[in-house]
């Protein structure tokens, strides 16, 4: 028997709080599970909107863990477990699931490999200050989320293709910057961020930066396509924030539907306020998405998990081309202070929690 402890809530109107049972880990997976040690956790904003829209009775008084990305050492695995997965093995990956009662951020997470096919043995990170857990906790989503955009809806872009990043400093836009840069070779990434972040973004990598605070984006991108780019337009305009600025100019921004441009968001037309999120915010994006005859080709997704981004993702930290940024790490005591951060999303990078307490 041993102490589990999770970060769990109940619905919107409970805080999260950090719960701790007996866990038998000799019954508690079965033949086709694997039970992780959990040594880091990390957060993201879907963490919090599932909180905050967590509407009691409909889903339920039982404790639902927080979380999906995770790092840790396999200690049980059951004996119809593919055998590439074994018990010592270090591993991390996204655990996909909709007010679970298992989620990442707990000591002890049983999870089926090929029913959560976001996993995979944790790479050496070329060069880091962190803790290898810690980084490794920090990527799945972001990256995962980051390829899908770039690789799941036919487009081909290459060197010469030109992507607009809306949200130049979120982490999903880092990991999508560093894919374009190494794995495609695109020259032309434009950012839009804060004025005040133009420098952190500049050094992140990004050819052009505009911003969204010193009066409209269309005009601050403007500026760049017509001054820098010679006009021509993007292949891919991704907004990782939550806007609708280029909706009604798309024509002046994006290449024609004919040449495979797209539109693609992960945020939707409004940019939520994590501290107060609100069910009108996802309402103007439902109308976009199920608005027929759009000029343009838009695609608005959730991350499914697999198994293709972490392959990717993991070459790439092996190889040094890709290491999440990250923000603040924090022991399992202060998940309140991490998740209080990931509300004011002015995060600059990854939330870790530290899982195990000696890390
Ligand atoms: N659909 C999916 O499957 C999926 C998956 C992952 C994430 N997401 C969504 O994608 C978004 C980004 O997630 P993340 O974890 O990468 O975020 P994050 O790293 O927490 O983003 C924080 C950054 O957002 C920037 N920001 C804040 N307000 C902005 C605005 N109005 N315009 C442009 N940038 C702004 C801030 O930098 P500045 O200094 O530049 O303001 C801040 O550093 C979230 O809305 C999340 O819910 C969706």
């Amino acid at each position: 028997m041993v102490v589990n402890r999770a970060v769990t809530f109940i619905s919107h109107s409970t805080p999260a709080s950090l719960v701790q049972k007996e866990l038998d880990l000799d019954t508690c997976y079965r033949e086709d599970e694997i039970v992780v040690q959990v040594y880091a956790a990390s957060l993201n904003p879907i963490d919090l909107l599932v909180h905050s829209f967590a509407c009691w009775p409909f889903i339920g008084s039982y404790e639902k863990t927080y979380s999906r990305d995770y790092s840790g050492v396999i200690v049980k695995r059951g004996d119809k477990v593919d055998p590439k997965w074994k018990v010592g093995d270090k591993v991390n990956g996204l655990y996909n699931h909709l007010y679970g009662y298992h989620g990442s951020l707990t000591d002890y997470l049983v999870l089926n490999p090929k029913q959560q096919p976001a996993i995979t043995h944790m790479p050496k990170p070329a060069d880091s200050k962190y803790n290898d857990f810690v980084v490794n906790a920090a990527w799945p989503l972001v990256f995962g989320t980051a390829y899908t955009a770039l690789f799941n809806y036919g487009q081909k872009l290459g060197p010469d293709s030109k992507i607009l990043i809306i949200g130049a400093s979120t982490s999903v836009s880092y990991a999508m910057l560093q894919i374009a840069k190494h794995e495609i070779g695109v020259k032309t990434v434009v950012g839009v961020c804060s004025s005040k972040s133009i420098d952190y973004n500049k050094r992140l990598g990004y050819d052009y930066l505009a911003t969204y605070d010193q009066g409209p984006i269309v005009e601050s991108v403007g500026k760049i396509l017509v001054g820098d780019l010679n006009n021509e337009k993007f292949d891919l305009i991704f907004d990782s924030v939550g806007n609708s600025e280029f909706f009604p100019v798309m024509d002046k921004f994006l290449k024609p539907k004919k040449d495979n441009s797209y539109y693609i968001s992960i945020a939707g037309d409004r940019k939520m306020d994590y501290s107060n999120p609100r069910l009108r915010d996802v309402f103007s994006t439902m109308a976009r998405i199920l608005r027929p005859f759009k000029s343009y080709n838009y695609a608005y997704f959730f991350l499914k998990p697999q198994s293709d981004y972490m392959d990717l993702g993991s070459k790439m930290i092996t190889e040094g081309t890709y290491e999440p940024i990250i923000d603040s790490v924090y022991a399992l005591k202060d998940f309140q202070a991490a998740i209080d951060k990931q509300k004011s999303n002015r995060a600059k990078g990854k939330l870790v929690i530290k899982v195990k307490d000696d890390l």
